[in-house]
C-alpha cells in the first residue's frame, strides 16, 4: 500500500501522542460495550460537548440493555430531545429489543452478529467493536477520512464508496496488533482536535513531518470531496394554539405519524405550502384565518387569531422548513378533548411529549417553556 515504514511511524506516533493527549470523556471511562454503542450512535452528526450531558443522562435512565428494551419509546425519544436525528433513537431502542431477546441482553461481540442490528454501518460496527473488544476493525468516519487524504496524500473523493473502502483496508493495515480500541480512538481524536476541516493545526501534529499532504502544500484543500445537494426547501404556517379559560396555561400539540421525519414526536399544528403560494402566504393577514379553519375541520377546537409571532427556520438532514409562527387562542368550552392526533397539553405535559427542537425554541420564544 504504502512504505510499511512510513506505516509504523503513523501508527506508533499517533498512538504515543493519544496516550498522552487524550480527553477525558465519559464514554472513555467504561469498556462496556452497551455504554461505546450509545456514545457512538450519539456522536454521529452530533458534537462531543453537545453529547456529554445527553449521555449521562440516557444512561442514568437506561443503565442497561434491558432497561432500554423495556422503556416506553415515547420516554426513549424523550431522552434523545433536542439531540436531532431521531430515528437513531428508534433503531438504537429496536437494536437493544433484538440484543435482549436474542442474546439475553449481552451485546455480541462478532462484527457480523453486531452489524446485522438496526442503526448499526460499518462505521459504527468497526468503532463499537475496536473500542469495546479491541478486535481489529477499521472505524472509517468523515474524520477518518480526511486524516487519511492529507497524510497519505489521497486525491480521491471521499463521497465515493470505492475511497471509503479503499481506507478501510489502509485503516485495518495501520493498526498495531493487539492496539485496536487505542489507535481508532487515536485516529478519531486527531481529526477532533488536530486535523480539523479548516486550518488544521499542523505545528502540534505528530506526524506532521511525513505528512505528504502538507508537503505538498495541500493540506487545507484536502479532503476532496463531491457537493451533497442542498436542503429541499418546504414552506409551512405554524399555529401557537394557546387556552384561556378552562384550558388556561395549556398549548395545542399534535402527534406526527408513526412512520416518516420525525415519526410519532409531537408538534405545533401548521400548514404546509407550496414554493409558488408561500409569498401570498406570508403577505397575507387572513393566515390567520386559514390556520384557524384548517384547525377547527382537523381537531374540532375553535381558535381565534391573535396576530403573527415572528419566523422559525430548521435544516433536517435532506429538508429546509421555512415557517412562519401565527399565535391563536381558544377559550374551551367543551374543547377540552380535541379530535386525535390533537391533544391539549400543559407546560408539565410537556415532560411525556417528545419534541422537535424547532418547535421548542418556539415555545421557548413564547415563554411557555423555559
Ligand atoms: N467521534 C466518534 N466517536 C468518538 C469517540 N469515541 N471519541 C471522540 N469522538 C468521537
Amino acid at each position: 500500500m504504502y512504505e510499511s515504514e512510513t506505516m509504523r511511524y503513523f501508527s506508533r506516533e499517533l498512538l504515543d501522542w493519544y496516550r498522552v493527549q487524550k480527553r477525558d470523556l465519559p464514554w472513555r471511562r467504561s469498556r462496556d460495550p452497551y455504554h461505546i454503542w450509545v456514545s457512538e450512535i450519539m456522536l454521529q452528526q452530533t458534537r462531543v460537548e453537545t453529547v456529554k450531558p445527553y449521555y449521562e443522562r440516557f444512561l442514568s435512565l437506561f443503565p442497561t440493555v434491558g432497561a432500554l428494551a423495556a422503556a416506553p419509546e415515547e420516554q426513549v425519544l424523550k431522552a434523545w430531545e433536542g439531540l436531532g436525528y431521531y430515528s437513531r433513537a428508534r433503531n438504537l431502542q429496536s437494536a437493544a429489543r433484538e440484543v435482549a431477546e436474542r442474546y439475553g441482553g449481552r451485546v455480541p461481540d462478532r462484527k457480523d452478529e453486531f452489524a446485522a442490528l438496526k442503526g448499526i454501518g460499518p462505521y459504527t460496527a468497526g468503532a463499537v467493536m475496536s473500542i469495546a473488544f479491541n478486535r481489529r476493525e477499521p472505524a472509517v468516519d468523515g474524520n477518518v477520512m480526511r486524516v487519511f487524504s492529507r497524510f497519505f496524500l489521497i486525491e480521491e473523493d471521499i463521497a465515493k464508496g470505492a475511497t471509503r473502502a479503499y481506507m478501510e483496508r489502509l485503516a485495518y493495515e495501520l493498526i498495531p496488533e493487539g492496539e485496536a480500541s487505542d489507535f481508532n480512538q487515536a485516529l478519531m481524536e486527531l481529526g477532533a482536535l488536530v486535523c480539523v476541516p479548516k486550518s488544521p493545526n499542523c505545528l502540534i501534529c505528530p506526524v506532521m513531518e511525513r505528512c505528504a499532504g502538507r508537503l505538498a502544500g495541500k493540506e487545507e484543500s484536502l479532503p476532496l470531496k463531491t457537493k451533497a445537494k442542498p436542503p429541499r426547501p418546504e414552506y409551512r404556517a405554524c399555529a401557537l394554539v394557546m387556552g384561556e379559560g378552562e384550558l388556561q396555561g395549556r398549548v395545542l400539540l399534535r402527534q406526527r405519524p408513526a412512520a416518516g421525519l420525525l415519526a410519532s414526536m409531537w408538534e405545533l399544528p401548521h400548514v404546509e405550502f407550496s414554493e409558488a403560494g408561500w409569498p401570498a402566504a406570508i403577505a397575507d393577514e387572513p393566515l390567520g384565518e386559514l390556520l384557524s379553519e384548517r384547525l377547527a375541520g382537523d381537531s374540532g377546537v375553535a381558535a381565534s387569531p391573535g396576530g403573527t409571532l415572528g419566523v422559525a427556520e430548521h435544516t433536517f438532514s435532506h429538508i429546509h422548513w421555512h415557517m412562519r409562527v401565527l399565535r391563536l387562542t381558544a377559550s374551551g368550552g367543551g374543547d377540552l378533548q380535541p379530535q386525535a392526533p390533537y391533544r391539549w397539553i400543559s407546560a408539565g405535559e410537556l415532560e411525556n411529549h417528545p419534541l422537535p427542537n424547532v418547535f421548542i425554541r418556539i415555545l421557548r420564544d413564547a415563554g411557555f417553556m423555559q
